[in-house]
This record gives C-alpha cells, sequence and structure tokens, in this order.
C-alpha cells in the first residue's frame, strides 16, 4: 500500500550539525505513529521540517511525499493546501475570536480539501465540550480546550495526514488520555496521524507504531506490540512499572 506520507534522507540543520537526520519514514494510510523522545530530540524541527517551516533560518533537505506527490519546494501554506496539516506547539488559535467564529473561519483550500474537511457541527460532535464553549472567546479557555480547538481548526483544512506536536501538553492528567483517545479515533476513521509526544506512556496508549527519537536520529521503531519490550523504551520510559 502507498504510504499516506514518506520521507526520504530528510536533514534539518540549525547551521552546525543536523537538529535532524532521517533516512527514511513511512506513514502507511489510516495509521497512528508516534514520535517520542526527551526534549530537545529534535521532534519539533521534524514535523515542522517536513512542512518546509521552522522558528529559526533552518536548513532542510531531502525528499517529503504525500500520497505519492513530492513536495519539496513548496512553502509551507500549499503543503497545508495539500493536505499535510499540523498543528503547532503552542497552540494556533485566535484568542479574540469565539470557539465558533475560530472554526466557521477555516476553511478548506479546493474541491479535494473540501472533500476532506471537518464542517463544525463534526469538530463540535467529536469534541462537545467545545460545542459548550462555542459563544466564548478563545482565549479564556483552558489548555485542554485551546488543544481541542486547535486540531478542531486542523480537521477543517481537510488534512490528509495530520502532524501533532505535543498536544497532551500542559494538560490536566486525566484530559491526556482522552484527548489522544479522540486522536485514535480520528485514525479509526481512516485520517493518517503522526504525533510527537513526551508523554510516552500515554502515547504507547494510542499509536499503533512508535519512533524513538534521540539526538536527532530515529533509534528504534516498531509495532507498537514490539515497541512495549524494546529495552530502550523501557529503560528510558517506562522503569518503574517492568521493575
Ligand atoms: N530556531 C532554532 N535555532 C537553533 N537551534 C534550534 C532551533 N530550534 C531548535 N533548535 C535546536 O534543535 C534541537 C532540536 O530541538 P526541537 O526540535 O525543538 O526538539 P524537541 O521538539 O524534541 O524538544 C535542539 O538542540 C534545539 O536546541
Ligand atoms: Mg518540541
Amino acid at each position: 500500500m502507498r504510504a499516506a506520507l514518506e520521507v526520504e534522507k530528510l536533514s534539518v540543520s540549525y547551521g552546525g550539525d543536523p537538529a535532524v537526520s532521517v533516512p527514511h519514514l513511512a506513514l502507511p494510510a489510516g495509521t497512528l505513529a508516534g514520535v517520542v523522545g526527551a526534549n530537545g530530540a529534535g521532534k519539533s524541527t521534524l514535523v515542522n521540517g517536513l512542512l518546509g517551516w521552522s522558528r529559526g533560518p533552518a536548513r532542510a533537505s531531502g525528499v517529503v511525499k504525500l500520497d505519492g506527490e513530492t513536495l519539496n519546494g513548496l512553502p509551507t501554506y500549499q503543503r497545508v493546501q495539500r493536505g499535510l496539516v499540523l498543528v503547532p506547539e503552542g497552540l494556533a488559535v485566535f484568542g479574540t475570536m469565539l470557539v465558533e467564529e475560530n472554526l466557521r473561519s477555516t476553511r478548506p483550500h479546493g474541491p479535494e480539501a473540501e472533500r476532506r474537511a471537518f464542517s463544525v457541527d463534526h469538530v463540535f460532535a467529536l469534541f462537545p465540550r467545545l460545542a459548550e464553549r462555542r459563544a466564548n472567546r478563545a482565549a479564556s479557555l483552558s489548555g485542554g480546550e485551546r488543544q481541542m480547538l486547535a486540531i478542531g481548526r486542523a480537521l477543517r483544512l481537510g488534512p490528509k495526514v495530520l502532524l501533532l506536536d505535543e498536544p497532551s501538553i500542559g494538560l490536566a492528567p486525566r484530559l491526556v488520555l482522552t484527548l489522544l483517545l479522540t486522536i485514535r479515533k480520528l485514525a479509526d476513521a481512516g485520517l493518517s496521524v503522526l504525533l510527537v509526544e513526551q508523554n510516552v506512556r500515554a502515547a504507547m496508549e494510542v499509536v499503533d507504531h512508535l519512533y524513538l527519537l534521540e539526538r536527532g536520529r530515529i533509534i528504534a521503531d516498531g509495532p507498537i506490540g514490539a515497541m512495549r519490550d524494546d529495552p530502550r523504551i523501557v529503560e528510558a520510559y517506562l522503569g518503574s512499572t517492568k521493575a
């Protein structure tokens, strides 16, 4: 089966040695894959690099294919229009706008994206809490609600592949699994998702496939069943439960 997202020889550097170097990564359609690793491992650099975007003057090389189509050379907004949509670290919502306005003003580009795009009602069905808060300003939302809104906005754009950069950060522990299970639901409905998480334990509850990133390199990856017993995962992230 053709990969929804495929990466070859991706290298991103901020001047010196590459911050991220990934020889190959393929995300099959309808799969939820996790990218986990410590702070500074290069997780954000990786997902931002897929979009050809960076906070600083990064240099990227390599091939990024979406549904078989090479995205190299396309600016970020055109990659988004093609269906590669990122919910970045730090919550992309318009604080002064109402929740519902945030969703309604986010529109897919072109007929294909329109076909994939979630309606506002669909987003509200996925996140009932947002429906309750529809008439509130986004700035008044809790961290968890803002994260839901940021994901809702991404779904409004009609993603083929959804990239999520640490959606659980700053969330109350009881909300983390609820949010990740909703993301799982999206994958079960056919969306391909790459989930970046520092909360390894929670990510492992929902992903199909796990990549372990260390100093910009994928040092281990595999189906989640196998990765649960991988010594590098157990020692660094699950230690206490296996003792
Ligand atoms: N704009 C930037 N300029 C220079 N170095 C950066 C920049 N952004 C990130 N880095 C460096 O790249 C590495 C990976 O960072 P990042 O991708 O943010 O990691 P993570 O998301 O896993 O915490 C770190 O060493 C970080 O200091
Ligand atoms: Mg990060």
